[in-house]
């Protein structure tokens, strides 16, 4: 036994999410009611999102994105092609002029990015994701800002899953190398014991060993039970893991299938993969 709760859940997929006990997290217990997705219905699903910035031109158009219990769902696509603005949609950022956004089958387009976190969601912006002036562990407690009980045991856990943060909690995360600051980042985000993590872009401007130690630690996060939903410009090692892929183009959805039928794509690899 490794004494590290996502490591512990490694190669097993379909492990109890509510077991109690032995340092596992438990997604959602801040969550209410959000429970497993009508029949046929993912999870969570941004479901053909259509808004803009303000009273702008749209940005999205009929975009869905979508992520099973326990999955990793990838986004991939040109830059400027509107990933970060569907997770912003997706979290509430962004007033949508159509569709829906529906966490275990329930609609939650009207909810407050704060309320969704209440309900299970934690995300990861692509920039400005640390508090640079604050300790590493100042930036988990603030990650914690829904709750009101002990939050020692997560803490606990976000040091097994990412060691060297338990090494530096007393340094200010400013300090930090990027790929220790994404670490914070997505850290600070597991402090609400979320359903559904989302990240944009975690593995920017980090090494290629870097991106793949995060890239492990993600998947352990995911055989907890987390469903994960990542923008990657990485685009193929970020197929490797998904179990879906979405390619978006200006805003709309251009190929969605397995991340292994994307990477396996004559089209998607020439146009989307470096070939
Ligand atoms: N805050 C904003 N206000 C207005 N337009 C924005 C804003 N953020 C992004 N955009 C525009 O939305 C489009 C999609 O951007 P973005 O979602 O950031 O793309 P990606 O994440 O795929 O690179 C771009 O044309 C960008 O200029
Ligand atoms: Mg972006």
């Amino acid at each position: 036994m490794s004494g590290n709760a996502y490591q512990e859940d490694r190669g097993n997929k379909d492990r109890s999410i509510t077991k109690d006990g032995g340092g596992t997290l438990r997604p959602g217990r801040y969550s209410g009611e959000a429970q497993a997705g009508a029949e046929g219905e993912p999870f969570l699903i941004g479901d053909a999102m259509t808004g803009g910035y303000g009273g702008g031109a749209n940005i999205l158009h009929d975009c869905t994105i979508a992520v099973e219990k326990g999955q990793i769902a990838v986004i991939v696509g040109p830059n400027g092609a509107g990933k970060s603005t569907a997770m912003k949609a997706v979290f509430g950022m962004l007033d949508l002029r159509g569709g829906d956004v529906r966490l275990g089958g329930e609609s939650i387009a009207t909810l407050t990015p704060q309320a969704r976190v209440a309900k299970g969601m934690g995300f990861v912006p692509q920039t400005s994701n640390v508090f640079t002036s604050l300790t590493v562990e100042e930036n988990l407690e603030m990650g914690a800002f829904i709750r009101r009980d002990d939050i020692r045991q997560t803490m606990a856990q976000v040091y097994d899953l990412f060691p060297v943060l338990a090494e530096k909690r007393r340094q200010k995360a400013g300090e930090l190398s990027g790929g220790q600051r994404q670490q914070v980042a997505v850290g600070r985000a597991l402090m609400t014991e979320p359903q559904v993590l989302m990240l944009d872009e975690p593995t920017a401007g980090v090494s290629p060993i870097v991106m793949d130690e995060l890239f492990d630690r993600i998947i352990e996060v995911s055989r907890t039970g987390i469903s994960i939903l990542m923008v990657e410009q990485n685009a193929r090692q970020a197929l490797e893991i998904a179990d879906k892929g979405y390619v978006l183009v200006q805003g709309a959805n251009r190929y969605t299938d397995t991340g292994a039928a994307l990477l396996a794509d004559p089209e998607v690899r020439a146009s989307f993969l470096g070939g």
